[in-house]
């Protein structure tokens, strides 16, 4: 018995780290989308000057190479996808910065 109880808050502490994680992501990824300006012509739901980062997720969903295509897409710069204004190429974020925001906007952007 003790030994099932012990498991089992194993579990549940490995469960809450991972949802801990997982917000603090959402948050840090949320922050440098901020940060290097993605969010001033993006929305995180609907279209601004590009399109909203949740219909991104949405067109992307069944995509497994999304998550480099989007990648390069960013750092390059690019038109033509979502209509006939341009996004300029973005130097600012690192690499692991820019797969980390990629990444959050894959998953739906979450606000958390
Ligand atoms: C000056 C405005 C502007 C800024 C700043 C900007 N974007 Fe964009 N973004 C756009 C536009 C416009 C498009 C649509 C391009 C197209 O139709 O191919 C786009 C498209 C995208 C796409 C979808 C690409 C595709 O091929 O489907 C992603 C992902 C994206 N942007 C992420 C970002 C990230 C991350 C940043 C910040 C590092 C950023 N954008 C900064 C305007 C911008």
């Amino acid at each position: 018995m003790i030994r099932r109880s012990l498991i089992a808050s194993a579990v549940l502490a490995a469960l809450s780290l991972s949802t801990g994680t997982a917000q603090a992501d959402a948050a840090a990824a949320s922050a440098s989308a901020a940060k290097y300006g993605c969010l001033g012509c993006h929305g995180v739901a609907s279209k601004v000057v590009g399109p909203g980062f949740r219909e991104v997720a949405d067109k992307y969903k069944a995509d497994k190479a999304a998550e480099a295509t989007l990648i390069a897409k960013v750092r390059a710069g690019g038109v033509g996808t979502w209509g006939q204004i341009p996004m300029p190429p973005q130097a600012g974020p690192k690499d692991d910065e820019l797969k980390a925001i990629v990444g959050w906007i894959l998953s739906g952007a979450p606000d958390k």
